[in-house]
């Protein structure tokens, strides 16, 4: 190869979150081709077809910069290359050879097609065996993380996804599901991006009802228990914050155990659960009262990672959309860093009336739904609406307890376990299902 030939410019688009000697060959082979240039994908990128990386860009691009033979390092914004192929013309293109099959075929096509127009080459380095970013994440999920890589996750998640989607979690098991269940749509992985400690589901698993009785005591217990086994972020359902002298305490706690947020609610007094509707006799806090409250908590963040959002439940106790807007509007100024709305109706009007008054504030602070009554509406509808942040509040509990019920129930009809058998997994899958028990 001539010197000239050296120079030639070569583009490799990686994530670069977990780096291994397989991607070091493929720089390898780019720098012996000319002076690479790497596509490094962003957040957004990323988690538009899987999980967020471990590492920000800004870590992930502090690493790539110091690797021998690359002289440039660009965002790549998208999976697709084409863009910033057709910006920087390279002559060549390095890739594994492990994209001709599979769910990166077709952004391959398209490479070779932009490459085409200025005479540019593919390279596919055959796919190091034995090692892969994928094996390393699991390895990863088994050393765990630490508080502020968790706490963190949640804003980044905020800034890279157009809509962040959340689960419940009330116990170990619970949070074991939410962390790696995960299905395959449209070629992308889809998974759960965090958990929500909820108040309701924490309370009914230990017997009690939603009403502030289980003690903080106890709450962060369950938070140490799911912390022990997840690496996600976590939204933990503060009530309503307590007193605003103990609000401080609460938020000190949770930031200190890497937990990403808390949403206390405007309610005053004995709380009882929101679903419940006028139902119940429930008090809303003042505006006045509310903002103190949320002053306090944010007087004690001790990072910028920290979230305390607000709840209006002003739809839940049957008040107009103009009072939860006049609400979000103080709460944010008080420093609230997002506004939880939240309502029991089924048909949604009132959460769609609100968005879109909201919407014209201009406020960019996230929007949290809950939208188990309104459950009609997809993620992608709820997006549209301008909600950021979906929580399924009650999903896994309210799925297991019908069917632990029947199984008892059948065992109490038969005088045996026989006939209860099939609707329980088996007793090798049980003993392995958590890893390490043999
Ligand atoms: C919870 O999950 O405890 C909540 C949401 O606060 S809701 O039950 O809808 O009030
Ligand atoms: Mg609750």
């Amino acid at each position: 190869m001539t010197e000239n030939e050296n120079k030639k410019s070569v583009y490799v688009g990686m994530s670069a979150d977990l780096l291994h000697h397989g991607h070091m060959n493929i720089l390898r082979v780019a720098r012996e081709l000319g002076d690479v240039t790497v596509g490094l994908l962003t957040d957004r990128a990323i988690a538009s077809y899987k999980r967020l990386p471990y590492l920000t860009y800004e870590e992930r691009r502090g690493v790539v910069e110091n690797i021998k033979g690359v002289v440039q390092v660009v965002p790549q914004e998208t999976l697709d290359y084409v863009e910033n192929l057709k910006k920087y013309k390279p002559a060549y293109v390095v890739h594994g050879s492990d994209w001709r099959e599979g769910q990166q075929k077709e952004t391959r096509e398209r490479v070779i097609l932009a490459l085409a127009e200025w005479g540019g080459k593919l390279v596919e380095p055959e796919y190091t065996d034995g090692i892969s970013s994928t094996r390393l994440i699991n390895e990863l999920k088994e050393v765990g993380t630490t508080p502020q890589v968790r706490m963190r996750q949640l804003i980044r998640l905020l800034q890279a996804k157009k809509i962040v989607r959340i689960i419940e979690a009330h116990n170990g098991l619970s949070a074991l599901i939410a962390e790696n269940v995960s299905v395959e749509k449209d070629g992308k992985k889809r998974e759960f991006d965090g958990m929500w400690l909820s108040s309701l589901t924490d309370s009914t698993a230990k017997g009690h009802p939603d009403i502030e009785i289980v003690d903080r005591t106890s709450r962060f217990s369950t938070i140490n228990e799911i912390m022990e086994v997840t690496t996600k972020p976590i939204i933990y359902d503060g009530d309503t914050g307590g007193v605003p002298e103990h609000f401080p305490y609460l938020v000190r706690t949770l930031e200190r155990l890497g937990v990403s947020a808390v949403i206390i609610e405007d309610k005053l007094g004995l709380k009882k659960n929101s679903l419940f509707g006028t139902d119940v006799q429930q008090t809303q806090d003042t505006i006045e009262g509310f903002s103190f409250k949320i002053r306090e908590g944010k007087k004690a963040c001790v990072t910028s990672d920290f979230m305390i959002i607000a709840r209006i439940e002003s739809l839940i106790m049957g008040k107009s959309v103009e009072d939860a807007i006049t609400r979000a509007k103080a709460y944010i100024e008080s420093g609230s860093d997002g506004i939880m709305i939240h309502s029991c109706k089924k048909d949604g009007t009132d959460i769609r009336n609100f968005c879109e008054e909201y919407r014209k504030l201009k406020l960019h602070s996230p929007l949290v739904a809950v939208p188990t009554s309104y459950n009609q509406f997809t993620e992608e509808e709820l997006g549209e609406m301008g909600i950021n942040i979906v929580i399924y509040a009650n999903h896994l509990l309210r799925s297991a307890y019908p069917a632990m019920k029947l199984t008892a129930e059948t065992i109490l009809k038969n005088s045996r376990s026989l006939e209860a058998d099939a609707m329980c997994m088996s007793i090798s899958d049980i003993l392995t299902l958590i890893p390490g028990g043999k």
